[in-house]
């Protein structure tokens, strides 16, 4: 098995990735020239380090990028300067997603599994998942006035509404953290279908470190992946 993580030098990216390298298996990761990666990641032999940027790959070297590779987990994000927030490439998330998808190895019968690590602020509506009035005037506010929210929606839309074929050789999720906390150790936490508080006005915690040991249980956990697949997982710590 091997996998590729997109976004490998970020905050939770590179726990996604020391993750793995605790469960052995062969990781390839996507940074970018400038990117700094811790040195225990540098060193370890299950990972397999490709520089470059995502959003400037053409089709040949993503299809490059992707082989050999049956899972593949995005943990992109911008990054929170005035050039990340408002400048190009305004969709990294979902111009990446969507890349993934389309040069994926179509000649395989094996699918594809795509792990996408979305947000509350997501709302998934085909599962009924609905807002007060409160919350849909600050949700259309975000999205209005922030370019990262909007491409982070627009990344998850894309999986629920146009890859909720049950036939689908690409099997999603998009797991949706409130809001992240930075904590050295893993702790308990819960898994629920939809918010079960309010993102804006409620909001729980939620660990990096957590995020990453359950998309990495989602990688190895075979019945946790038949759970969540084409779902939108959110994921608070317990206490
Ligand atoms: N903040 C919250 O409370 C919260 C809550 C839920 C979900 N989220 C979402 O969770 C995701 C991950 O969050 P995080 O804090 O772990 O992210 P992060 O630390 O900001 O990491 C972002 C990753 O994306 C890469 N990246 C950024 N801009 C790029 C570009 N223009 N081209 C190529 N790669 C680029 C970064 O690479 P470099 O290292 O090279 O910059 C890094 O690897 C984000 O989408 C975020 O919106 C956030």
């Amino acid at each position: 098995m091997k996998v590729l993580v997109l976004g490998a030098s970020g905050a939770t990216g590179k726990r996604v990735v020391r993750q793995l390298m605790k469960r052995q298996i062969k990781t390839r990761i996507l940074i970018r020239t400038k990117a700094v990666l811790p040195d225990d990641i540098q060193k370890n032999t299950y990972v397999e380090i490709v520089k470059g940027n995502v959003s400037e790959l053409n089709d040949l070297e993503m299809q490059q990028l992707l082989s050999g590779c049956e899972t593949i987990i995005s943990c992109l994000g911008h990054n929170m300067t005035l050039n990340g927030v408002f400048g190009n490439p305004r969709y990294l998330v979902f111009d990446a997603v969507k890349k993934v998808i389309e040069n994926r190895d179509q000649k395989t019968d094996n699918k594809l599994k795509l792990i996408l690590m979305s947000t509350t602020a997501y709302t998934n509506a085909l599962a009924q998942e609905k807002h007060s009035i409160g919350e849909k005037l600050i949700f259309s506010l975000l999205n209005l006035l922030l370019p990262p929210h909007r491409d982070n929606v627009r990344a998850a839309n894309y999986l629920v509404t146009e890859m909720r074929n049950e036939d689908a050789q690409v099997e999603w999720t998009a797991v949706r953290p409130d809001t992240l906390v930075n904590t050295d150790h893993e702790s308990s936490y819960k898994v629920y279908e939809s918010p079960v508080r309010s993102p804006i006005f409620n909001a729980g915690k939620t660990s990096r470190i957590n995020v990453s040991h359950f998309i990495a249980e989602l990688v190895t956990n075979e019945s946790l992946w038949e759970k969540w697949k084409r779902k939108t997982p959110v994921i608070y710590n317990a206490n």
